[in-house]
């Protein structure tokens, strides 16, 4: 514990000599959740933070889309990422061929990503969306018809909230020439995939009284038993908020951990199996020699920095 107390001193050190800002996302290790972040928080909190930071060197405890959505917003600052596994299952599911594809095959409907994509899926796209503002982003689109990508279960969370029909053409191919309001893909979230409704079930038996929290990243039917679903930070605040027997979250293992630690009056079941393989690669040490030896460089060929840019800022432009 001590050699982790050094490591973050001596980052918070070269941080302040090197004019950087570091953000963390609400998923980092609580040895450097708790230590070494100026500003901590969900995509779209940290994405509003990097487009408008004054830091020369923006060092994102993150993964690799988080940190690219920060130079796409903020190209004349240098971005660390500390490590180059640090990816995504989700940003992994799609490529800008396919969404290409899926513009010819349906001509003039507007395309809306999720922020988990890398910046070429976010550069054919009209507006991009986080887990928090997702609803909103599809409503401000006034359009009968739109694409929604690449969270299969995201989408059919948004699709349940806004009463819309949705297809899969990945996926259902048979329904198509049914009526339907947006077109998914068949993304997932390796970690949020695996909670399953008899683990709710199992754990509301054991205690009846427990408030359950999960991702919008959860299945439509994990989402529709608990008690309330959104970002990590709109968990994070409901949890502030509220004042309940016991909470479950469903969500990262991290997150679990760092929230615990916050509000220490609190009670928690634990049902924590799933850390984040990829937030994992996000390490104290790791983000020290990003510092150190100013690595890894985030770059991003301007001509899909431009394209993916104009997807975000009409996102940020949306608010909440
Ligand atoms: P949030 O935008 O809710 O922080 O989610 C990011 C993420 O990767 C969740 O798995
Ligand atoms: Fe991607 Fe899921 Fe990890 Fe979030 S938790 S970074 S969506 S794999």
């Amino acid at each position: 514990l001590e050699a982790k107390f050094e490591i973050a001193q001596e980052i918070l050190e070269l941080k302040r000599e090197k004019n950087a800002v570091i953000l963390g996302h609400n998923y980092m290790e609580p040895a450097l959740f708790h230590t070494i972040p100026d500003y901590v928080g969900d995509s779209l909190e940290l994405s509003r933070v990097a487009a408008r930071t004054n830091a020369e060197i923006i060092v994102f405890c993150g993964v690799r889309f988080m940190a690219e959505t920060a130079k796409i917003l903020n190209p004349s600052k240098t971005v660390l990422l500390p490590s180059t596994k640090a990816g995504c299952s989700l940003a992994a599911s799609i490529t800008a061929e396919d969404v290409r594809r899926l513009k010819e095959r349906f001509p003039g409907v507007p395309v809306v990503t999720y922020v988990n994509t890398y910046a070429d899926v976010k550069a054919e796209s009209d507006v991009c969306c986080t887990s928090s503002n997702a609803v909103a982003v599809v409503e401000s689109l006034q359009s009968d018809t739109v694409i929604f990508l690449p969270d299969e279960y995201l989408a059919r969370n948004v699709a349940r909230e806004t009463g819309k029909r949705i297809i899969f053409p990945t996926l259902d191919e048979g329904t198509l020439g049914e009526p339907y309001q947006m077109i998914g893909w068949h993304g997932r979230c390796e970690v949020h995939e695996r909670y399953t409704v008899q683990d709710i079930e199992d754990v509301r038996r054991m205690f009846p009284d427990v408030v359950i929290l999960s991702h919008p990243e959860c299945s439509p039917e994990v989402v529709e038993a608990s008690d309330f679903a959104g970002s990590t930070t709109a968990m994070i605040r409901y949890v502030e908020r509220t004042n309940a027997p016991r909470y479950l979250l469903l969500t990262e293992c991290s997150m679990g951990d760092n929230v615990m630690a916050a509000y220490p009056d609190k009670e928690f079941v634990r049902l924590c199996t799933v850390r984040c393989p990829h937030m994992n690669q996000i390490t104290l040490e790791d983000t020290l020699n990003a510092l150190k030896l100013g690595r890894h460089v985030i770059e991003v060929p301007e001509d899909i920095r431009v394209r993916a840019a104009r997807a975000l800022e009409r996102m940020i432009a949306i608010g909440p």
